[in-house]
């Protein structure tokens, strides 16, 4: 595997000296995109969020500011990605607002109904099955809870196209395909948006 690809690969789940490249990059990164997905927000003050595929912890520490008196659970199966949201947010969890958790979206090491929302920013093209795990996502949620999904690639664009060819596991979903695994999995009032100029979408739902 070229060394491209191996970096590239690192967006899967970051490990060792590429991962620790990569995760540095990912907060500024994505942070035009997750903005965008963040103002399709509706909910007023949820009081318990999960923010899932937590990556740098950027999205995390937006998620507190947005909703001052929130408490943030921020989860990732990555080592690296734990310990960077952790440093990124040491503040917050010092607060007792933030508690950062490792732990595979397939199977959430939560309770059911345990919050009110929760997020997924660049992440659900590498969960394993994802109307599977959008059952999960349900089951954590409390009734009326939201769920966010927000992707820079909606499914048809070239360079989303061209990096499912090499990252490994990689599934760049449509808008349909999400909505349609929301309902699967018992979600309701599913709701896309397209961004006007790129490929970024943003699906969210309600349990
Ligand atoms: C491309 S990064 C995005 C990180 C962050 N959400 C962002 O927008 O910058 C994808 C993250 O999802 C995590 N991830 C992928 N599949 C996962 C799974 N099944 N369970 C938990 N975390 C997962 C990876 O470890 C990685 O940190």
């Amino acid at each position: 595997m070229g060394l491209f690809r191996k970096y590239v690969n690192q967006t899967r789940k970051p490990e060792g000296f590429l991962g620790k490249m990569m995760i540095s990059g990912m907060n500024g990164g994505h942070s035009a995109l997750a903005d965008w997905g963040m103002t399709h927000l509706e909910i007023n003050a949820p009081s318990d969020i999960a923010e899932l595929g937590c990556g740098g912890g950027r999205n995390t520490g937006e998620l507190l500011k947005i909703y001052p008196s929130s408490k943030v659970t921020a989860l990732d199966y990555s080592d690296l990605s734990v310990e960077k949201t952790r440093e990124y947010n040491k503040e917050m969890i010092s607060a007792g607002r933030c508690r950062v958790v490792q732990g595979n979206v397939a199977e959430l090491p939560f309770e059911d109904n345990s919050f009110d929302l929760s997020t997924a920013f660049e992440t659900v093209y590498f969960w394993p099955g994802i109307e599977h795990c959008f059952s999960e996502v349900c089951r954590v949620l409390k009734p009326g809870g939201t769920f966010l999904i927000c992707n820079e690639s909606d499914g048809t664009d070239e360079t989303g196209l061209k990096f499912e060819k090499i990252i490994d596991g990689m599934k760049c979903y449509t808008e349909e395909q999400i909505e349609k695994a929301l309902l699967t999995a018992g979600f309701a009032e599913v709701r896309s948006y397209h961004h006007p100029k790129k490929a970024w979408i943003t699906v969210t739902a309600k349990k």
